[in-house]
């Protein structure tokens, strides 16, 4: 398992027939196997940003291609969804009914995998984030910080290739949203995947590879432009 290089070219995004403006012309290019930190004020449009990349919504104008594929064109958009790409987000969105190995196994019903393989993939996932312990401990009894994991583990289930994170530290103090960086550090040098993340803590961004700065739809700098010109 590798990650995957993403590319976008002048993607737009307007919501509400053109009268609110989230992206304008935005073009990046993400190498294999980075580490990239997404800045900006609230309102400039990094939640837009990654939910285009992860196919949730669809731009515009422009064009986004994942590993090769062109996922606004893309016929199977779930499947993409499902098979390429894994989601943490500011709010974990665990069920609070299930034990944190069946949150974890979630990505992977419905997908004729044996049981006993769900489970011990699961088991596997949670010792990677330091969770070994508590398999079946409910999201309810769980820390901030180790709830974040659980969903990071459930997002790694499917084995993404492209991990997207909004804002996964936002609601954790800062000692623990270090923790969290550096897990999702470690897991990208294990996993080798390609890791885009939202985050407006400093202290986050500057572990990153990178850093993009969006603001007001439009990202400034231009160390990361993929408008670059690269030999084919
Ligand atoms: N579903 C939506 N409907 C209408 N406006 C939206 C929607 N999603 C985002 N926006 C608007 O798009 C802009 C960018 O939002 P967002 O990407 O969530 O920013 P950020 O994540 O950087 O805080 C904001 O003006 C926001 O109000
Ligand atoms: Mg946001």
């Amino acid at each position: 398992m590798s990650g995957v290089e993403v590319v976008l070219e002048g993607v737009s995004k307007t919501f509400e027939d053109g009268r609110i403006g989230a992206l304008t012309d935005v073009s990046l290019r993400l190498e294999s196997g980075d580490f990239v930190a997404l800045t900006g004020p609230s309102g400039s449009g990094k939640s837009t940003l990654l939910n285009l990349i992860g196919a949730l919504d669809r731009p515009d104008a422009g064009s986004i291609v994942v590993g090769g594929e062109d996922v606004v064109r893309l016929q199977d958009q779930a499947g993409y969804r499902a098979e390429v790409v894994g989601f943490v987000f500011q709010l974990h969105n665990l069920i609070p009914t299930l034990s944190a190995a069946e949150n974890v196994q979630i990505p992977l019903l419905g997908q004729g995998m044996p049981r006993h393989e769900r489970e011990r993939r699961a088991m596997a996932l949670l010792g990677e984030v330091g969770l070994a312990g508590r398999l079946d401990s409910s999201p309810t009894t769980l820390s901030g910080g180790e709830r974040q994991r659980v969903a990071i583990a459930r997002a790694l289930a499917n084995e993404p290739r492209l991990l997207l994170a909004d804002e996964p530290t936002g609601a954790l103090d800062s000692e623990t949203g270090g923790q969290i960086v550096r897990l999702l550090l470690r897991l990208r040098d294990q996993h080798r995947m390609t890791v885009l993340l939202v985050t407006n803590d400093e202290s986050v961004s500057e572990q990153a590879d990178r850093v993009l700065r969006l603001r007001d739809g439009g990202l400034e700098g231009d160390s990361t432009r993929a408008s670059t010109p690269r030999p084919a």
